[in-house]
């Protein structure tokens, strides 16, 4: 455990779906990245028998004596390969985590408790005093669970010495990278009930992946892409949209499966071009346009395929006034948009090319800030869960 006076910071990404929400449901190919909104963990030991947890975007305290936790914690088959959460410890840790606030703040506890109870369970659960902020509005499709349970899991394994930095660059090895992503999916599961991994796998590798029946690929290589992000701040639920989706689908299959199809060939087709962006070769894309020519010949066909895909998520009946109000709005400035994650409400991203000078992204964020909306310019495919160099408070400034 870490020296009492110690305090260790954790930092980890959330992250969008460029393309794929829904199709992937259905097999296709979806990409998502890492975003520059992240989530902090300071963690330090406590020596007055309890741990206290702070989560501060929550507005939630909670201390548990150590004693009263002391009988859930379960007998695991070692930290290196985490198991499915045991019913009974579970049961113990469900009844220590109620809150009377609600659902989020439950299941926030729950995970916490989930992860400390299992990481510590090798000996004494030590004294912890851990304080949680995050730049990630909570169930708005930014993956802002997934850092909550990516940082978590890297702040406990490291305080508890399971992994360790590579001394010439500060980082965690591909291997402990690894281990934090298996504690992040099973934490999320407690969330998510069977979430598909990709919200923990970009938070815990940052850059871009491309997903697709399970198999989860880095992008050989991921530009940099800058987008402005925007809330819609409309509630959606992402189980009630996955089903109508299905619905339509089982009914019209042969409506609604050529949709899903271009879905997944706009996701391979954009991760190419991403590639070719990265790279600064041209490849021979498949969309009707002559010979490409520069990057800007390549930044045209990302925002025809991003035009296209929300168009296409329109039919699919997952779009709503407000996000067509976002793409109203940002292309009255020559910008594209699409929604990201399972839509009705929630976020859209903005593609920002290069050569767009800080005026017109100015302007674009005034006028979606007068619809109510809530903007941040970020960029993708950023670093993964780490250590950050400097100290940093626990919410970035806007
Ligand atoms: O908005 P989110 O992050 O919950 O994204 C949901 C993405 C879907 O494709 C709609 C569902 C899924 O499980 O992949």
């Amino acid at each position: 455990m870490a020296e009492s006076s110690e305090v260790l910071v954790v930092s980890a990404p959330g992250k969008i779906i460029l393309h794929g929400e829904h199709s992937v449901v259905y097999g296709k190919t979806a990409l998502a990245a890492s975003i520059g909104l992240r989530t902090r963990v300071r963690l330090r030991s406590s020596s007055n028998g309890a741990t206290r947890l702070h989560l501060a975007s929550l507005d939630i305290s909670r201390e548990w004596r150590l004693e009263s936790l002391s009988h859930a914690i379960p007998i695991i088959d070692g930290i290196r390969n985490p198991a499915p959460p045991q019913a009974d410890s579970m049961l113990i840790l469900r009844q220590l985590s109620q809150s009377d606030k609600g659902d989020i703040e439950d299941s926030a506890l729950l995970v916490f408790l989930f992860l400390y109870t299992h990481i510590c369970s090798a000996s004494a659960l030590p004294g912890l005093d851990v304080e949680v902020g995050s730049d990630l509005p909570p169930s708005a499709g930014l993956g802002s669970s997934a850092a909550y349970c990516t940082s978590l899991a890297a702040a406990l394994l490291a305080a508890t010495h399971n992994i360790s930095r590579n001394p010439s660059n500060g980082r965690w090895q591909q291997e402990d990278l690894e281990l934090i992503d298996k504690w992040a999916f099973r934490a999320e599961t407690l969330i998510h009930g069977n979430p598909s991994g990709i919200d923990n796998t970009v938070s815990t590798f940052g850059g871009a992946l491309s997903y697709q029946s399970g198999h989860i690929s880095e992008l050989k290589s991921m530009p940099t892409l800058r987008v402005l992000l925007t809330n819609t701040n409309v509630p959606r639920s992402t189980s009630t949209l996955v089903s109508a989706v299905k619905d339509n689908v089982n009914k019209f299959p042969d409506i609604y499966k050529p949709i899903l199809d271009s879905m997944g060939a706009i996701a391979v087709e954009s991760k190419r071009v991403m590639e070719a962006l990265a790279s600064g070769t041209l490849p021979e894309v498949s969309v009707a346009c002559n010979t490409l020519e520069s990057k800007d010949d390549l930044f045209c066909v990302l925002e025809t395929l991003i035009d296209v895909n929300q168009q296409l998520l329109m039919a699919l009946g997952v779009g709503h006034p407000c996000l067509e109000q976002l793409c109203r709005v940002t292309r009255k400035h020559g910008l594209h948009s699409k929604l990201t994650g399972a839509g009705g409400g929630g976020c859209g991203f903005t593609v920002v090319p290069p050569g767009v000078g800080a005026n017109v992204v100015e302007a674009v964020r005034a006028d979606l800030v007068r619809c109510g909306f809530v903007c941040w310019e970020t960029d993708l495919g950023g670093p993964g869960v780490c250590i950050p160099r400097t100290e940093q408070s626990l919410v970035q400034e806007k």
